[in-house]
């Protein structure tokens, strides 16, 4: 099979390195120039996919930024950002702008499969009218779906092979076209009956994620309140064999797709008379959690009589997620610049993120970056970092992931 993919970025090139270690040719089209150029050199942009992998698989891809090549492709794969505008609502312009570009050089037979994650609705009505704009018809000449992506920057134990992969297909014709795409690469395809399910089922996943770290940075902002340990309570209700799913407090959401993705549906439920308040509501609490850890920074550190103006604090972790680099959204950007604000001289510790441009600072070297400064706040717990030093060499650590309990008496948690 020779596969098209759309959108070089998290998604789209662990998408194309996979299918061509499954022995599938890849066309990989992204606009950005620079990007096609250093994936051409080998170079990955993408922690998952190390430089080596790509390596091994640049034999079997062409990457270019010429959506013409995609003509003589079997499946093309839609991976383009979908981002919200300055008003938060939904930015389908690379979308859009695929779909405009695809129909321009699409033929009879292809499959068509968008993974970008949307609003329902978005396959039928923006997709089929622009791709259409061929001349050709969706579910006769071509077939059409769409199948959500579910990749988890950064884990390994599961993969796009061992997770489930949900595909709605415009037709039964073109269910079935998309899931002989997915085969080679797929152990398990969950047919679903429309593209729409498919695209909410995406969501309804991200929501999920969403409201319930919501729920448990509540609890956590109450139990401060409340002088309760709430990693003890998190604990203690994770031992019920059934009916708890155990999520974490800490700093807030990063990241593409819980920050971005739940509002698109919000934006969708709107022509349906419907306000969507968990979400909301899940995006209200979440985006508080980085003053809320001003806040007890502060506090820490006025219970040893200082204060946050020129004290020195070391943000260990600044990427939104444990073992990646990824800085889309991360809190830890956030509570960074509150600490400046209020006079702080903040230095940050991440192995994944050697500087921070738009900041002036580099990660500094451990563990002279630690030893004596006034406040260490661990932020995002890499597992290569070494938590438990940073908190011997601190005056004081504020610990927001848990990951030092029970240390000792300088070390406070969230
Ligand atoms: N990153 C994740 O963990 C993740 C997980 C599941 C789903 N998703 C979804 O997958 C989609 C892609 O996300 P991502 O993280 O890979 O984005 P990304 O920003 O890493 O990559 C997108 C790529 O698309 C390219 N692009 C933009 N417009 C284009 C166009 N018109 N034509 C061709 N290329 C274009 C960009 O240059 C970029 O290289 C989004 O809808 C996202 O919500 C992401």
């Amino acid at each position: 099979m020779k596969i098209g993919i759309v959108g070089l970025g998290y998604v789209g090139l662990p998408l194309a390195v996979t299918f061509a270690e499954a022995e599938c040719d890849i066309i990989g089209v992204d606009i950005d120039q620079a990007r096609v150029t250093s994936l051409r050199e080998g170079h990955s942009h993408v922690e998952d996919i190390p430089h080596e992998r790509l390596a091994g698989a640049l034999g079997r891809c062409r990457f270019t930024t010429r959506f013409v090549e995609l003509h003589e492709t079997d499946a093309i794969l839609v991976c383009v950002p979908t981002p919200l505008t300055r008003n938060r609502e939904p930015d389908l312009g690379p979308l859009l702008g695929a779909a405009q570009a695809l129909a321009g050089v699409i033929r009879r037979g292809q499959t068509i499969i968008l993974e970008s994650t949307t609003f329902p609705g978005t396959t039928r009505q923006h997709m089929v009218p622009l791709l259409e704009e061929s001349g050709l018809r969706a579910g006769e000449d071509f077939a059409l779906a769409f199948s959500p992506e579910r990749v988890d920057p950064g884990r390994t134990d599961y993969t796009l092979r061992n997770t489930p992969k949900v595909v709605g297909g415009y037709t039964p014709a073109c269910l079935e076209a998309a899931v002989a795409v997915y085969a080679p690469v797929c152990d398990e395809i969950v047919r679903v009956s429309t593209p729409e399910v498919a695209e909410l089922s995406k969501l309804l996943e991200n929501i999920f994620r969403s409201v319930n770290i919501a729920l448990v940075n509540e609890m956590a902002i109450l139990a401060d309140r409340m002088g309760i340990d709430i990693w003890e309570v998190v604990d203690a209700a994770a031992t019920k064999p059934y009916g708890f799913m155990r999520f974490e407090p800490g700093p807030g959401m990063g990241g593409h797709c819980l920050p971005v993705d739940p509002f698109y549906l919000t934006w969708k439920a709107r022509e349906y008379d419907i306000s969507t308040e968990f979400i909301e509501l899940a995006g209200k609490v979440n985006q508080q959690m980085p003053y809320f850890c001003l806040e007890r920074a502060i506090r820490a550190l006025n219970d040893v009589g200082k204060s946050v103006k020129g004290a020195r604090i070391l943000i260990v972790g600044v990427s939104y997620k444990a073992g990646v680099g990824d800085m889309r959204e991360s809190p830890a950007l956030k509570i960074l610049k509150l600490l400046r604000g209020r006079g702080a001289d903040v230095a940050y510790h991440d192995p994944h993120v050697p500087e921070l441009v738009d900041l002036g600072l580099r990660s500094a070297e451990l563990p002279a970056g630690a030893d004596g400064v006034d406040l260490a706040i661990i932020v995002t717990a890499h597992p290569t970092v070494d938590h438990r030093a940073i908190a011997e060499s601190a005056q004081l650590t504020l610990d927001l992931r848990g990951v030092t309990r029970g240390l000792d008496a300088r070390v406070l948690q969230l």
